[in-house]
């Protein structure tokens, strides 16, 4: 079972349609939190991306906001809907009454021991209220897959990622839980790129999933260094992960989370050269790309049969 926390966003659009896209694996629900976009935006999003998607699943809405400092969105990258201008002026995918929070804990409550798997793509703050009212649950944690932060270099500051930027004290608390955790840095999901070519395949596909997808999969991206390569999707990676471990490497390091007020904050360091300390992260530095990319394009024609 897998439950997908998402902000979308671009990229957890596509993350989203290759989830539901995949035969055979349970998914228990979808919940949102703020992050690219505000919070009634990034559930709105979800239920709209929903209603194109091969199946529906149950989406909730968790917390409005980082724990411990302000939300910062980042719609100068997803645009003002997140969804680079797409506005679903209706959505028929319900919004459950459940707060996210309150579905992972019955969710996890009732499942047996390791045996939920988290794939979070956005800020980690509802888990890290899950761990604070019930830290036993994490004993149901089979692993987090997540994307987010960077063994080098951020996107949002010099040091942070977006994901651990935006709520660095929920990373904390996350990355000291009692559970397995693969992250998907930045470094790693930046080499997997989608260009115009495999947009236009998909845009062949012709079922509503992917007529959505074709035209964000083929938005130019302004940044120079992917400039005539393609536009990294990172989120999806992390669902990558999920459906295809065998297509990922990486290495076991020690992760932890700056929380500092200065230039650092939501930096992860990362300990990849293995200074002696005890690891609590598989770190992904290796992906299959091509192999990727074409199980995804294949991922989204066969959902249509
Ligand atoms: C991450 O930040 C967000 O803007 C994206 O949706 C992705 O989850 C990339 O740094
Ligand atoms: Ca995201």
């Amino acid at each position: 079972m897998i439950i997908l926390d998402c902000d979308p966003g671009l990229d957890d659009a596509v993350a989203i349609m290759l989830l539901l896209s995949a035969p055979g694996i349970e998914v228990a629900g979808i919940t949102t939190a703020a992050g690219n976009v505000e919070l009634h935006q990034t559930q709105w999003n979800t239920r709209g991306i929903l209603d194109r998607a091969p199946r529906r699943v149950p989406v909730y809405a968790g917390c409005p906001r980082p724990l411990a400092v302000p939300h910062v969105h980042a719609k100068h990258i997803h645009g003002d809907t997140g969804i680079a201008g797409v506005r679903f002026e209706a959505v028929e995918t319900p919004l459950e009454k459940e707060h996210a929070v309150d579905f992972l804990i019955r969710t996890l409550s009732s499942a047996p021991e390791r045996s939920v798997t988290l794939c979070f793509v956005g800020p980690l703050t509802n888990l890290a209220v899950v761990l604070v009212k019930a830290p036993e649950l994490a004993q149901k944690v089979e692993r987090l897959v997540l994307m987010g932060g960077a063994i080098g270099l951020g996107n949002t500051t010099p040091a942070a990622e977006y994901n651990i930027y935006a709520d660095p004290h929920a990373a904390r608390v996350v990355f000291e839980a009692d559970f397995e955790r693969v992250v998907l840095p930045l470094d790693t999901t930046s080499t997997v790129l989608v260009d115009t070519a495999l947009a236009a395949r998909v845009a062949k596909i012709g079922t509503p999933g992917a007529d959505f997808l074709a035209p964000l999969l083929a938005l130019p991206v302004a940044h120079p260094r992917f400039a005539g390569k393609g536009r990294p999707m990172h989120d999806m990676c992390a669902v990558g992960y999920c459906l295809w471990p065998e297509l990922f490497s990486g290495r076991q390091c020690n992760v932890t989370i700056d929380c500092s007020e200065g230039p650092s904050r939501g930096r992860t360091i990362i300990d990849y050269w293995g200074n002696k300390r005890e690891p609590n992260a598989l770190v992904i530095d290796q992906v299959d790309i091509e192999g990727f990319l074409t199980r995804f394009h294949d991922t989204l024609a066969k959902a249509a049969s």
